[in-house]
């Protein structure tokens, strides 16, 4: 039996806005897969406009007919528009001048939902059409819809993931090969896995509007781009990788969202259930165990754990990044949104209601790693643990290996050691206090390493 497709309302008009990697595997997907498609919806789909800033490339076999570089007037004349672009601008523009024509829309675009997405859920919902983004996080993993809807009768604590492939991909090769971190970028770029320009990723700006949406999803509220806590991993050496596999641990890009106790933050307190309660969104590298499940997320797969009260541990995972991979997030949306247009109805709103402060990165609670070059004498382990003990710090590990006096740094008459540290979690400001007091000590010579370590 064929699936019924109503073709006495005429097929329902799809716009493209941009067509780089993910657009062109949009369009490409669109057309061939047109009649499971139209099946899956129960109206065909027709691609209206692809809308681009220049006509007269290359476009990968596509019909030339479709291609304009006038988006204000093919937003115009479409039931869904499919924002692939990116960046702030023109996207938001065209976005809400799609909405106000009464167009639903798929967008892949992380960093204007991550700095304006109140906006555009308000005019979608004052026009009364969808607005679905899974590919804006992770990709092709289906992680946002069951965030939305699966898990909307349960109650989310924690997230905690790897959700930039391209520094996955970095510190996966310094892992392996034991490079730095400006060779392996060079060869994630000769690969196609870095940009020319790679700052968005290695700055950790990608991951943290990422952050965002899942933490706002997640825990009901708002969080935006420049609330979350955000290190990239420029600053990740070599001999930081090195200490991590010492360690038995693998260093990754984290994305950890996490409900916690609002204290007296200024700015609050959660509502509707929430009292005392406020969110901490933080991106930065950190030291996970070899037997963690995300330490086995290699080159540039994204991972999510997603732990809820009712469900426990879910863990998603799978390509973060790519043409085709994205196209496929951004087809469930063009699906989804085109079947409540034909059944009627419209899926789920913002869901903001317990308002949550988002809590100072000081109040993270996270365990360090710290390594010392300090002076081998009498008193030195003393003084250490005791600028432990002043910032309430509990040491959970300690190790220390003797090296010979080193003429070379010119303490041919003072034996050292390099001491290692790891501490039990405490907050992060009694953590980084406790860092700057020990570079201050007169017996450290240096601080080495000092990574966060996550997952256990
Ligand atoms: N540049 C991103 C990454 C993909 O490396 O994961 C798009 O968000």
């Amino acid at each position: 039996m064929s699936a019924h497709v109503d073709t006495a309302g005429g097929p329902l008009r799809v716009a493209l806005l941009g067509c780089g990697v993910v657009g062109s595997s949009v369009a490409r997907l669109l057309l061939a897969n047109a009649d499971d498609l139209a099946a899956r919806v129960g109206r065909p789909l027709e691609l209206v406009g692809i809308a681009v800033r220049r006509l007269g490339r290359d476009r990968a076999g596509l019909p030339q007919e479709l291609f304009t570089t006038d988006a204000e007037e093919l937003v115009t004349r479409a039931d869904v528009v499919v924002e692939v672009i990116g960046g702030i601008e023109p996207a938001r523009g065209l976005i809400l001048r799609a909405i106000e024509h009464g167009a639903s829309v798929v967008t892949a675009n992380k960093a204007l939902l991550a700095d304006d997405g109140p906006k555009l859920y308000a005019a979608a919902d004052a026009a009364g059409v969808d607005l679905y983004y899974e590919a804006a996080v992770a990709g092709a993993i289906p992680l946002l819809r069951p965030m939305r809807e699966s898990l909307a009768g349960d109650d989310v604590r924690r997230v905690l993931g790897i959700v930039n492939g391209t520094t996955n991909y970095v510190l996966d090769k310094m892992d392996s090969t034991g490079s730095g971190f400006s060779d392996a970028v060079a060869q994630a770029q000769s690969l196609g896995y870095a940009e020319a320009d790679p700052t968005a990723d290695v700055e950790g700006f990608d991951a943290a509007a990422k952050a965002a949406i899942l933490a706002s999803l997640a825990f009901h509220t708002r969080v935006r781009a420049h609330d979350v806590h955000r290190e990239g991993i420029t600053e990740v050496s070599a001999a930081d990788v090195r200490a991590a596999a010492e360690m038995d641990c693998v260093v990754k890009l984290l994305a950890i969202c996490e409900l916690a106790p609002s204290g007296d933050a200024p700015n609050g307190n959660g509502k509707n259930g929430h009292a005392g309660q406020g969110v901490s969104v933080r991106v930065h590298p950190a030291m996970i165990p070899r037997t963690h499940p995300l330490a086995g997320v290699r080159e540039a797969f994204n991972a999510v754990f997603v732990e809820a009260d009712a469900a426990g541990q879910l863990m998603f995972y799978g390509p973060g990044a790519g043409g085709d991979p994205t196209a496929s997030a951004v087809l469930g949306d063009v699906v989804a949104v085109a079947r409540h247009r034909v059944v009627g109805g419209l899926g789920p709103r913002e869901s903001a209601y317990a308002e949550l402060p988002v809590l100072p990165m000081g109040r993270a609670r996270t365990r360090y790693y710290i390594s010392l070059d300090v002076a081998d004498r009498p008193g030195v382990l003393a003084a250490v643990a005791t600028e432990f003990a002043r910032h309430e710090v509990s040491i959970q590990q300690v190790r220390q290996s003797v090296h010979e006096a080193d003429p070379d740094r010119g303490d041919a008459d003072a034996p050292g050691a390099e001491l290692v540290i790891v501490t039990h979690s405490a907050p992060d400001a009694a953590l980084s206090g406790t860092v700057e007091a020990l570079a201050r000590l007169d017996a450290v010579r240096g601080v080495t390493s000092v990574m966060r370590v996550e997952g256990d």
